[in-house]
């Protein structure tokens, strides 16, 4: 098979877009949208996330020790695109997008009652890797929307129709309602 060299670049695709809340506590919360995101660790559950330095929320990340990470759906992508392209030094992203903080079970940040699924992180270690710094951070807490769950009480992918970036191409994709295989079903079979 011939291949192209391409310049090195963050083209993984496709990524979560989810909507990152923050705030120390009763500080005004903020909300930024990431997608430079990873599960890093299942036991004790564990993510990371990457944020630059000049956003607002890097402070208020900081600051707080802690965030949400709030899971999207189609449902929320103009909430998703905003809170990527606005900065919350301008405006109150809850108040223009009239999203509910709610307040979180174990740590500051609020979590946004809007969203499908919402893990409650607080930051266990950082690394400032060169653009971006990198926050790993254990899954303290999860919640989810019950219009959401499954008949066994799970999150269900097919209410939540989750909103996916894809950088590099820099767009937004949705439609991930056809379900090809379940984990190793697909090893047994011959296509
Ligand atoms: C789909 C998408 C994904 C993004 N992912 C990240 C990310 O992983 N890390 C980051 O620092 N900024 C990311 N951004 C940019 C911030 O969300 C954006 O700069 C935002 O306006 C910052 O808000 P703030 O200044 O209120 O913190 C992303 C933007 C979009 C639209």
């Amino acid at each position: 098979m011939n291949k192209t060299s391409l310049k090195p670049d963050t083209w993984l695709f496709p990524l979560p877009a989810v909507m990152v809340s923050c705030a120390a506590e009763n500080e005004t919360p903020n909300i930024i949208t990431i997608s430079w995101i990873g599960i890093v660790c299942s036991k004790p559950p564990m993510l990371s996330i990457s944020v630059t330095p000049e956003r607002h929320s890097y402070g208020l990340i900081k600051k707080a020790g802690n965030f949400v990470v709030n899971l999207t759906g189609e449902a929320q992508l103009h909430a998703a695109d905003y809170c990527g392209t606005k900065s919350g030094r301008d405006v109150n992203k809850f108040d223009e997008l009239k999203l509910t903080a709610l307040k979180s079970s174990i740590i500051s940040s609020p979590m946004i009652a809007e969203c499908p699924v919402n893990l409650e992180c607080e930051i266990r270690q950082s690394l400032l890797l060169g653009s971006h710094e990198m926050f790993v951070s254990e899954i303290v807490a999860m919640h989810a929307g019950q219009e959401y769950l499954d008949q066994r009480g799970r999150p269900d992918l097919d209410k939540i129709k989750p909103l996916v970036y894809c950088p590099g191409a820099r767009e937004y994709r949705g439609g991930m309602n056809v379900l090809l295989a379940r984990y190793g079903e697909a090893a047994r079979k011959k296509s």
